[in-house]
């Protein structure tokens, strides 16, 4: 059967810190593919995503897992907590979805020990606000040639003794930073890690075992469908300014969340990939630490209205997001650090009764205007928010988003219709879905009206 749209291979990327609404634009694009493929991050993200009124909280699993006729991929540029990986598949199951996955044999493997290193760093120093799910020592563990991969768990002898070498080092620092394991002294596993090695290699090869079937070699299973010329979605988590480059360093996570980790982190080359969605909230949010120059107050006025309206509590840990308005200086970056080919703007309705809308077109930093990203994050922390006023909206009703999903942007009222005209000409990608709330028939699909 013809393919709706020709989009072979489509990327697709969080332009701000993540919680754009990707789970729910890929879910949305997963509907037209055969494979959609995760290529970084871990248990760290949380997509929710809405399939005939039912809710889906995903946190590892690919966007594409409620479609049972999409093929998901977990691809070797992800971290995986197997047990996480189980307890996801088991809660789909029992509402009778049962997706088709496959994990790559190359995927890093979060250990316990990754857990409670990022739980004692965050203890220790105050860290970064990290998910605690072990996210960057599993990563710090990869670069550095002393993790685990997922295809090591389906050996125990080798698994063992990689082990044995690689954890001594790991519980010095773990008590270092203050931390402990449960149910040992670690003082007497510093003198003889044994039991605890032990330990680890009948629980992880227990959970080997049972992730076996789903193992495999992701990259040639990638080949096989570009080959047979099946449309495949690279899904991010996190968002570009979560990038360990280009983020807001040391405020990131620990993977390359841009269009260029897409390719790493599943073996598909650069040189196929058609396009590149950028997902932009019509504001911005940003759960943990770090500088955000259009933050708002969240106790009132527009930072309250944001918050409450859209809702703005992790999908994952359940914190509060910071939230403030639109930035253009770092929507331009990621623009150009992704290759954006459209952008789907989610969460536009939340804007509705928030009165006028304040969009950020520059920074001023110690005294001059710049549209350039600062390089450090102690600079971007002193940059002040320079604004243009645009006019607000109120409630759009079901029946203004009804038409709106059939006839376009036309049917919206004219203050939002120019907030959207006004993101894609600054930034100059075409907005090619609105999402007026969260259900996939509140989407205007701009692609269907051209
Ligand atoms: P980590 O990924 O757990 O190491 O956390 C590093 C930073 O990324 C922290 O500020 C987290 O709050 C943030 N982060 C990680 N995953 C997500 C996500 O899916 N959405 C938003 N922020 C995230």
């Amino acid at each position: 059967m013809a393919k709706p749209f020709d989009m072979p291979v489509t990327v697709i990327v969080g332009a701000q810190w993540g919680d754009e609404g990707k789970g729910k634009v890929t879910d949305f694009l997963a509907e037209d593919a055969d494979v959609v493929a995760r290529y970084q991050g871990g248990n760290n993200a949380g997509h929710t995503v809405v399939a005939n009124g039912v809710e889906h909280k995903l946190h590892l699993l690919p966007s594409g897992s409620i479609h049972e006729n999409v093929k998901n991929v977990i691809g070797n540029g992800v971290v995986v907590d197997p047990a996480v990986l189980l307890d996801e598949l088991k809660k789909l199951h029992s509402k009778g979805i049962r997706p088709k996955l496959f994990v790559s044999d190359r995927a890093a493997v979060i250990l316990p020990i990754h857990k409670l290193l990022d739980g004692a760093y965050e203890d220790k120093t105050g860290g970064f606000g990290t998910t605690r799910r072990g996210i960057g020592p599993t990563y710090a563990d990869k670069i550095a040639r002393t993790g685990v991969r997922v295809g090591d768990l389906l050996n125990a002898a080798a698994l063992r003794e990689r082990l044995a070498a690689t954890l001594p080092e790991k519980l010095a620092l773990l008590q270092h930073r203050g931390g402990k394991v449960p149910g040992h002294d670690l003082a007497k596993l510093m003198a003889d890690p044994t039991p605890y090695v032990d330990e680890l290699t009948k629980e992880l090869s227990g959970l080997g075992e049972a992730v076996a079937p789903m193992v495999t070699d992701t990259v040639a299973l990638l080949h096989e469908s570009l080959e047979a010329n099946e449309s495949i979605v690279l899904e991010g988590a996190q968002g570009t300014f979560l990038d360990i480059d280009h983020g807001t360093y040391p405020f990131v996570t620990s993977s390359s969340t841009t269009a260029g980790g897409a390719c790493t982190g599943t073996g598909v080359p650069p040189t196929v990939v058609d396009s590149v969605y950028g997902i932009v909230k019509a504001y911005t949010t940003r759960v943990g630490s770090g500088p955000f120059v259009t933050e708002l107050p969240h106790e009132h006025g527009p930072g309250k209205h944001l918050t409450e309206v859209g809702h703005e509590f992790g999908t994952t840990t359940g914190r509060r997001r910071r939230v403030g308005w639109l930035d253009l200086v770092l929507l331009k970056r990621a623009v150009q650090v992704n290759g954006m080919t459209s952008i789907a703007l989610t969460k536009l309705d939340v804007l509705a009764g928030v009165g006028e809308l304040q969009v950020c077109v520059a920074y001023e930093v110690d005294g001059s205007q710049t549209t350039r990203l600062p390089g450090n994050a102690a600079t971007m922390a002193r940059a002040n928010p320079v604004y243009e006023a645009m006019p607000g909206f109120e409630a759009i009703n079901k029946a203004t988003v009804a038409k709106a999903a059939r006839e376009g942007l036309a049917a919206l009222p004219a203050e939002a219709r120019r907030y959207v005209e006004f993101i894609e000409d600054a930034l100059d990608v075409p907005v090619e879905l609105v999402g007026l709330g969260p259900g996939r028939e509140q989407t205007i699909d701009r692609r269907m009206l051209s």
